[in-house]
Formats: C-alpha cells, sequence, structure tokens
C-alpha cells in the first residue's frame, strides 16, 4: 500500500490531469493551519504562472472535480488560490483497517541492501563515557530503523582495542612487574616456552586494576616525555607481534570484554560483530605496499600520507596520515583496512559511521580515500553522521556532581533511581517489581531523551525533565501505552473480547462514520497512525531516529486526547465499544513499533 498522504495526492494530481494540468501539481501535505482544515495543496499557485491563469480559477476547477469523490468530507477553495481538504473519516478509517492487516504496518517493501552500521565505538580497557553512550543508543535506534525499512544490516561496534591505550597499560605493568614472563626478553623467541606452563592462565588483573592503571598511565605519559616514547614503542610491538605483549592484550581484551558487554546489555544495544581495529592488523601490510606501488600513498618527514584534497575543496582537507614515522599504525590506518575486511566479507551497499561529531574531518578524509583509491565500488553509499555533545544544565560537557567526568554506569544507576522514586509512591507493586520497572522506564527516560534531540546537535542532558511523566518524555510515551495496556485489559475481562488481535482490528469498522466525522479526537488519532509508514521511510532516508520520537510523541498525544473525551469501558453500545477497542489495539501496536525503533519497550504497568 501506498503512504497516506501519496493515496490522497494521487486524487488530486488526476484531477489537475483531466482538467490538462501537470499532474505533479496536485501534491497534498498536511495542513499547517490544523484549525482549518487537515490538508492542503497549494498546486493551484505553481500552475498560475505555468499556464498563465488565476490560481483562484485553477483552485476552483480542480475543486469543481473532486466534488463527490469519496476520499473527502471537504474541499475549499481559498484566496489566493488553495485547496483546503478535509479526508473523509470512512477513507482513513479503511486506510487504518488496511494498514493494521499490512506487513510492517505499510511500509513498503524495497529491494533490500546489505548496510554496515558501525556504532558504540567503545575503546577497550578506558572506561565508557557519557560520550559513547550517544553513538551506542543512536547507532542501535538507527540499526532499527534501516532493518524495519527492509534492509539487511549488520551492526558492528568496531572496538578502540589497538590504540596507545594498550601501549600505555603493557608499559605500566612492565614498570610493575617486570618478573612477568610476558617481560622476558627471551619469551617472544622462545616457542618452547609458550605452553610451558610458565604463561599465567588467567588474567594477572583485574577490571578494577585497569580502571586503576590506564588513567595513571595517561596522566604519566602526558608530564614524562621517556615514560611516553616507551609506551609508544609498545604499542609498535604489539601490533608487530611481540608474542609476550600480544599475550597481555588478549587478557586485557577477555577481562574489558567481559564488562562491555554487561554494559551495553543493560543498555538494550546490541552488535552482530564485535570486532575491532585489531581484527584488520593482517591487512596492513599489503594494504600500505599496494596503496604505495600505486602511487597514491607518499613518504612525509618519515611519515606515509595520502592525499585527499581537491581543487575545489573550499577550505582545507589535510592528508590522510596512514603510517606514523615510527612505524605504527593510525586509527586512519584501522579504518581503511576495516574497509577491505567489510568489503572482502559482507560486501555490503552501503555503511554508516556512528560517531561523536569532531570526528568529522576523520570520516571525510576517510571516505574520500576509500573513493580515491578505489576501496569500494562506486555506488557504495557511504554516511557518517556526527553526533553532539551531551551538555549538563551548564550548557557543558555532562559532568559529575563532583566535576568529574560522568561515567556512563552512573548516569544510569542514577536515572533508575530517580525513576525509582517517581514510581514507589503510588504503586502496590514490590520492591523487586518497582526496581524492574524503574530500569525498564529509566531506560525509556535515558533513550528518549537523546534520541528526540536531532543527533547532530549539542543537547541538555535534563534528569529532572526527561524522568518526568509529563511532556515530550520516554515515561510520557510509556505511560501511555500502559494506559492502554489496562483499558483493553479491562475491556476483554468484561466481555470476554480478549481474543486475537488481527479480529479485534476488524472491529474498526463498526466506528461510526459520524463520530470519526470532521476533527473529533477518534479521527484525529486516525490521522496520527495513518502517518506511520510515511515517518519511517523519512526517518531511514534521512538517517533521523529523532523523526519516529516526534511521531511517536504526536501519536501519544492524539491518542490521549481522544480517550479524554470518549467513554469507552462504560460505552453501552457493544459495536461501538469494539471499535474503541480496536482503536486502542492499533495505537497500541503502532506505538509498541515506534519505541522498538528507538530501542526501548514499555513494562505491563506503572
Ligand atoms: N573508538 C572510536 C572512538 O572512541 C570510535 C570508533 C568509530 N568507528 C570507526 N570505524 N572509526 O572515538
Amino acid at each position: 500500500m501506498n503512504h497516506f498522504l501519496e493515496e490522497i495526492s494521487s486524487e488530486v494530481r488526476g484531477a489537475f490531469a483531466v482538467l490538462g494540468y501537470r499532474s505533479e501539481l496536485g501534491k497534498v501535505t498536511v495542513s499547517n493551519r490544523l484549525d482549518l482544515c487537515e490538508l492542503q495543496c497549494n498546486g493551484a499557485m505553481a500552475a498560475a504562472r505555468e499556464y498563465q491563469k488565476p490560481p483562484l480559477t485553477i483552485a476552483a476547477e480542480v475543486a469543481e472535480r473532486l466534488q463527490g469523490n469519496s476520499v473527502f468530507a471537504a474541499v475549499e477553495v481559498v484566496a489566493p488560490g488553495f485547496l483546503n481538504l478535509d479526508v473523509s473519516a470512512r477513507y482513513v478509517r479503511d486506510y487504518v483497517i488496511r494498514m493494521g492487516a499490512a506487513t510492517k504496518l505499510g511500509v513498503k517493501s524495497v529491494k533490500p541492501q546489505k548496510v554496515i552500521v558501525d556504532y558504540g565505538g567503545a575503546n577497550v580497557a578506558k572506561p565508557l563515557h557519557v560520550g559513547h553512550l550517544r553513538s551506542a543508543i543512536i547507532g542501535e535506534s538507527i540499526r532499527r530503523i534501516i532493518s524495519y525499512a527492509g534492509h539487511d544490516t549488520v551492526g558492528d561496534i568496531h572496538l578502540g582495542d589497538w590504540g596507545l591505550q594498550m601501549g600505555l597499560i603493557i608499559h605500566e605493568l612492565k614498570q610493575r612487574h617486570p618478573q612477568w614472563v610476558y617481560f622476558d626478553p627471551l619469551y617472544p623467541q622462545s616457542q618452547d616456552k609458550a605452553g610451558s606452563g610458565e604463561e599465567p592462565q588467567e588474567a594477572l588483573f583485574t577490571l578494577a586494576d585497569l580502571a586503576e592503571i590506564y588513567p595513571l598511565a595517561s596522566e604519566k605519559s602526558k608530564n614524562d616525555s621517556d615514560y611516553r616514547e616507551q609506551a609508544q614503542a609498545a604499542t609498535h610491538e604489539l601490533q608487530s607481534g611481540h608474542r609476550g605483549y600480544r599475550a597481555i592484550w588478549q587478557q586485557i581484551m577477555e577481562v574489558s570484554l567481559t564488562d562491555l558487554r554487561r554494559v551495553y546489555d543493560g543498555l538494550d544495544v546490541s552488535f552482530d560483530l564485535w570486532k575491532g581495529e585489531s581484527d584488520v592488523q593482517e591487512y596492513i601490510a599489503d594494504m600500505i605496499a599496494g596503496l604505495i606501488n600505486d602511487g597514491f600513498a607518499k613518504e612525509s618527514d618519515g611519515a606515509l600520507i595520502i592525499d585527499v584534497s581537491t581543487a575545489t575543496d573550499s577550505k582545507e582537507i589535510p592528508p590522510c596520515l596512514i603510517r606514523k614515522s615510527d612505524g605504527a599504525s593510525l586509527y586512519m590506518t584501522t579504518d581503511l583496512a576495516t574497509v577491505l575486511d567489510r568489503v572482502k566479507e559482507i560486501n555490503p551497499d552501503a555503511m554508516v559511521y556512528i560517531t561523536d561529531k569532531r570526528q568529522n574531518m576523520h570520516f571525510e578524509q576517510l571516505f574520500r580515500c576509500i573513493r580515491k583509491v578505489g576501496m569500494v565500488k562506486p555506488e557504495m553509499e557511504l554516511t557518517h553522521l556526527g553526533i553532539g555533545t551531551m551538555n549538563g544544565n551548564d550548557g557543558k560537557p555532562f559532568k559529575t556532581r563532583d566535576g568529574g567526568v560522568m561515567r556512563l554506569e552512573e548516569l544510569v544507576a542514577e536515572i533508575n533511581e530517580k525513576m525509582y522514586q517517581r514510581i514507589i509512591p503510588n504503586q502496590t507493586m514490590s520492591e523487586e517489581e518497582a526496581r524492574e520497572t524503574a530500569r525498564v522506564v529509566g531506560l525509556a527516560a535515558l533513550k528518549y531523551g537523546d534520541l528526540s534531540n536531532q543527533a547532530g546537535k549539542d543537547y541538555v542532558f535534563d534528569i529532572d525533565r526527561f524522568t518526568s511523566f509529563e511532556g515530550d518524555t520516554g515515561p510520557y510515551i510509556l505511560y501511555t501505552i500502559v494506559r492502554i495496556k489496562s483499558i483493553m485489559a479491562k475491556c476483554a475481562l468484561a466481555d470476554g473480547e480478549a481474543g486475537e488481535e488481527r479480529i479485534i482490528l476488524s472491529y474498526l469498522r463498526y466506528l461510526d462514520e459520524e463520530e470519526a466525522a470532521v476533527r473529533t479526537g477518534a479521527k484525529t488519532l486516525l490521522l496520527a497512525l495513518a502517518g506511520f509508514s510515511a515517518m519511517v521511510e523519512a526517518a531511514y532516508q534521512e538517517i533521523a531516529p529523532h523523526r519516529v520520537a516526534a511521531y511517536t510523541y504526536q501519536l501519544a498525544n492524539a491518542f490521549n486526547m481522544f480517550y479524554h473525551e470518549t467513554k469507552i469501558l462504560t460505552e453501552s453500545v457493544n459495536e461501538k465499544r469494539r471499535a474503541y477497542l480496536a482503536l486502542l489495539a492499533i495505537t497500541k501496536m503502532v506505538l509498541e513499533t515506534c519505541i522498538d525503533l528507538l530501542g526501548f519497550s514499555a513494562p505491563e504497568r506503572m
């Protein structure tokens, strides 16, 4: 089925065409004066210029043709040539019935593309900060939107696991425990030592140790250039295959990944691939040799660079640095090699990267480089979504109360506690259920608070506002869904109406057309529901979860308006009550689909 506005437009286009005008002029949009009409068409204005006729005349001709068209309840011509339209209640009701029966609520099927979504991007052994939170939340939603739009997605966390932080930790451990077998100068060469029982089977350090070591080593390297150089050397040795360092690295990975998986699970963020920078090490030597051979990579002050600037650049685009003068590879190097790996293993049609917008230049360079050296097929779509910063109430990057950098887990704990405080006073829940509910609603508060903002913009993280049950918030959306669930449960109890969703939905046909006539709550709700598929397509095209959030809020509002003006449970005419029940069921279905696209779910009660 077509989008609602497309179907409506095709009626108006038909009228334009019959009258001898270009049919595209019949495009219908949502009215920007909802107090006057539901939809509007401005085509007569453009037609006037093209056909040298007064717009009012053209509009009147079109209106005349549309008289008696059952799609419209009202067609009005307004100076200087607008067509104000109200859609017929029966038509929108039937559209929603079709939508309820269609797969994926009427979202059109497409030729599936294979899309890699690169998000999360945690750095191993460094604490996860709120900065990584946005990439995870937004990326998860984007992956779900792209899948729902009909494509095959592969989500890859692309761990930062091959950089200086590893060298810093290794170097610090070496200073503290020079006697460890990994640091024995003979260890790397001596094959017979491997598996001889000298290597510790379990990691010699814990997550807490790493959390202490990394910041300390990082601080030391800032003030002590010897220390820094040694850490850099350790990084390079690790990358070149030093066996002892690889063994330590392996242990750092194990300890950190267990923790990372737990954190992402708690956020309901998941990945198909847990690959990282280290996984593409094997490609690097050949890749670089090839780039030199083909004349793309050039020496510059001992380092290796690829020029990606063009004559038409309006700003300076620095060259890609693919090998440092000390021989170590860089972020750019592993990102290039990752493209080779992805092309070989997955052969995607498109790749979407989601990171902090401070990496905008990195991706500009990366994409230019990929295309310049012909690493991907020309039709491959490459997108980078640079996300804004999460600020505190003071407008500065989010901090803890005592001014430190907020760790992700502390933030989540704070929200859950706030949610718990809001939930318990009016509930008969057990402590356990209240805690679990607080977790589910807290996650919605966090995710919705983020996703309701345009990804590229900075926003203020306001815990009080985000956890409120009123306004444009996650808890308000969940509260609406819970309300629907509870009415549906009561209805079902009242007359054994439970039944299959499909049957319930078919009751929508009982919705009285008079009642759903012009601008009642029921009609507004139907119109909001009918906009679902176009919204999904727009959210996909623009890679914009905030579109889903805005729609969800609009739909929740429309539902609550209907709810307040309608006596549902006490409605004595059976068919009427059933029709309402159907309206509840489809609203719930659409709202639940929306929050699933945003990456959270609703509790049974709250
Ligand atoms: N680890 C990086 C960071 O913390 C993000 C990785 C993003 N993905 C990529 N393919 N570069 O900044």
